[in-house]
């Protein structure tokens, strides 16, 4: 299989053919000086002049996970890039409504014009900083691309009523961001209602590790009236401030890379995915391999349905001219040329297709429960 004989062995260790014919016969191997040798032939050999012999690794077209690797990273050409913000808490404490009250009163593409749509995920701007908010509350999607090896959230936004107070999914939610390791702004949220009751929220919190900063802790507190908008903007502010801290940058310069948020089937456009670019620069007409499938980007859109042809880390897009519907958390890559991304992309579903026949039909309560 290594095609090597005898004769180029004994020049690749500096021995003479007939020594290694020789030891060869000692190890009750005969040969001649042209006989091609096996692997483990070579290995024994090798290890006898104490040299570890090793084939060469061939490049794995299927692997896309090693250009998420920081080490591909240019540290000359990093930019800051914006903060990507998620948004959990309990049921009912107000993360549609925040969301919603964002997206009308800061979404950047406003300036332009155009309606704005559903993509799962939007910028909003406060002087002239942007935000990336992932647009799907609610920790099925959180737990989902984190299990796709998607870590894509650098702060999590937690609400939480102040006429409620903390509540099982609240909980939840810190413990999501603990394993995830992002820091928590905590929006005490409806605090224009009559009983509520914001220090509360916050003694209740620092049980779970969470100290306000006038207490001697690290975290934000920013008390909110996400109906009214009220210190809304104040909520920005700290994100911005946190995001400083953390120092987030990203390369715009490399082939573009980053993780899928959402995608379906659209009837007359076929597969429209929206991804967060996390590094690099993502062009139309770039070939992408995108989880198990591929394709070139055929066109590409803002929240606001505007069509744009280059987006920079951390811009959520709308992309369509994949083959196949891909997986929120999903891996997405831009490759050099249409060949090889089809080529990764045929190799990985292959890869799935076989992992789930080797699975076998047992359905045991984790399968289960991963399903539901
Ligand atoms: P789920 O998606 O079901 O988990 O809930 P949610 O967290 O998205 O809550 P949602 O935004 O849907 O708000 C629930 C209810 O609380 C709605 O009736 C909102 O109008 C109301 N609400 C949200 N924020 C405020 C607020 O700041 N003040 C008041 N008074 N009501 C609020
Ligand atoms: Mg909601």
């Amino acid at each position: 299989k290594v095609g090597m004989n005898v004769q180029d062995l004994a020049k690749l260790l500096h021995r003479d053919a007939t020594e290694i014919i020789k030891k060869l016969f000692l190890l009750g191997v005969v040969t001649n000086q042209n006989q091609s040798l096996d692997e483990d032939t070579i290995e024994v050999l090798a290890a006898d002049y104490g040299i570890e012999a090793k084939q060469k690794e061939e490049e794995d077209v299927a692997d896309i996970d090693r250009f998420f690797d920081d080490e591909t990273i240019n540290e000359e050409a990093l930019e800051p890039r914006a903060p990507v913000v998620t948004i959990m808490g309990h049921v009912d404490h107000g993360k549609t409504t925040l969301l919603d009250y964002l997206r009308k009163t800061n979404v950047t593409a406003g300036e332009a014009g155009g309606i704005t749509q559903h993509i799962g995920a939007y910028q909003a701007r406060l002087n002239d900083k942007l935000i990336t908010f992932l647009d799907t509350p609610g920790h099925a999607a959180f737990t989902e691309m984190r299990a796709r090896g998607a870590n894509v959230t650098d702060i999590t936004v937690l609400v939480v009523a102040a006429d409620d107070g903390v509540q099982p999914q609240t909980i939840e939610a810190i413990n999501h961001a603990k394993a995830a390791g992002t820091p928590v702004i905590v929006a005490v949220n409806k605090i224009d209602k009559e009983g509520a009751n914001p220090e509360q929220v916050m003694n209740e919190l620092m049980a779970h590790d969470l100290v306000p900063e006038e207490y001697g802790g690290d975290t934000i507190f920013v008390q909110i009236s996400a109906k009214f908008g009220k210190n809304v903007d104040q909520l920005l502010e700290m994100i911005l401030l946190e995001a400083d801290v953390l120092e987030l940058k990203a390369d715009p310069t490399q082939p573009a890379r980053g993780s899928v948020i959402e995608a379906r089937l659209d009837k007359g456009r076929g597969p429209v995915s929206t991804v967060l670019i996390q590094q690099g620069t993502l062009h139309v007409g770039d070939p992408i391999v995108v989880g198990n499938t591929y394709g070139r980007v055929r066109t590409m859109t803002n929240e606001k349905g505007q069509d744009i042809d280059a987006a920079k880390p951390a811009t959520p897009v709308q992309i369509t001219g994949l083959n196949e519907v891909p997986l929120a958390g999903d891996r997405f890559i831009v490759m050099a040329d249409e060949k090889t991304a089809r080529a990764a992309g045929e190799e990985r579903a292959k890869r799935a297709r076989e992992e789930v026949r080797n699975a076998g039909s047992v359905v045991t309560l984790d399968t289960l429960f991963n399903t539901m």
